[in-house]
């Protein structure tokens, strides 16, 4: 089956770690801004030049960057079957400028996963997340790699993301309150929002999702 989805939930909820299942699930791409924008930062391009500085302070980056970037990935061949949006959209002209997109392309968004974590989690998950350059996500108790340090999939070394120090995280949650959190009422208008709980163990919030999914 293809699938069309948005993964909604404040920073640190577990929008990557599910993705990363999904994909290979359904056979699908994440499409995640924040993994493209942390890419562009590393390749020292001017969109990455931008979007540091907003990045490390915890804000968003401008609208209109993001929403150009979004549409040209999601304008590629990989995506006509489906794909996992995570991190995006992030305010009401993003999620408009997505519903216009999507209305050009002649399709529609199957669910969007509103996955719920209290603050405490989220503070915890932060402050232990380990990460590698392929993309993968660990933590330092929950979820930890088998070789500490060291990714499973690809064996480079993790390191720790700059925006995780704990001011930062609160800043991010305070911007993901006041921008993003509207967004669940955007969608419940379309019918589309399925609340999960984010709080389970990792393959039992993937089960959930992927009822959802298929019901
Ligand atoms: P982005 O990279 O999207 O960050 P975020 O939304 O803050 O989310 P995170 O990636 O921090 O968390 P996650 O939900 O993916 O959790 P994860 O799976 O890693 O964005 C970064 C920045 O880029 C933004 O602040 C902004 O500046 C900019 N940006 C990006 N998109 C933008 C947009 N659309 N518009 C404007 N600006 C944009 O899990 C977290 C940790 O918890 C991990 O250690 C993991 O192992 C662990 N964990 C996961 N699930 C569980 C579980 N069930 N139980 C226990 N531990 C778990
Ligand atoms: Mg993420």
């Amino acid at each position: 089956m293809s699938y069309r989805m948005i993964l909604l939930g404040a920073p640190g909820a577990g929008k990557g770690t599910q993705a990363k299942m999904l994909i290979k699930k359904y056979n699908i791409p994440q499409i995640s801004t924040g993994d493209i924008l942390r890419a562009e930062i590393k390749k020292r391009t001017i969109l990455g030049k931008k979007a540091k500085s907003v990045m490390d302070k915890g804000g968003l980056v401008p609208d209109y960057l993001i929403i150009d970037m979004v549409k040209s990935r999601l304008s590629k061949k990989d995506c006509v079957n489906g794909f996992i949006l995570d991190g995006f959209p992030r305010t009401i002209p993003q999620a408009e400028a997505l519903d216009k997109l999507l209305i050009d392309l002649g399709i529609k968004l199957d669910a969007v996963l509103n996955i719920l974590v209290t603050k405490e989690v989220i503070l915890e998950r932060m402050s232990g997340r380990w990460m590698c350059k392929c993309g993968a996500t660990y933590h330092i108790k929950n979820n930890p790699p088998k070789q500490e340090g060291k990714c499973d999939i690809c064996s480079a070394n993790l390191y720790q993301r700059d925006d995780d120090k704990e001011e930062t995280v609160l800043n991010r949650l305070k911007v993901y309150k006041q921008q993003t959190e509207p967004l669940v009422d955007y969608y419940k208008k379309q019918g589309l929002v399925e609340d999960i709980d984010g709080e389970l163990p990792i393959p039992e919030i993937l089960k959930s999702i992927c009822d959802v999914l298929e019901k």
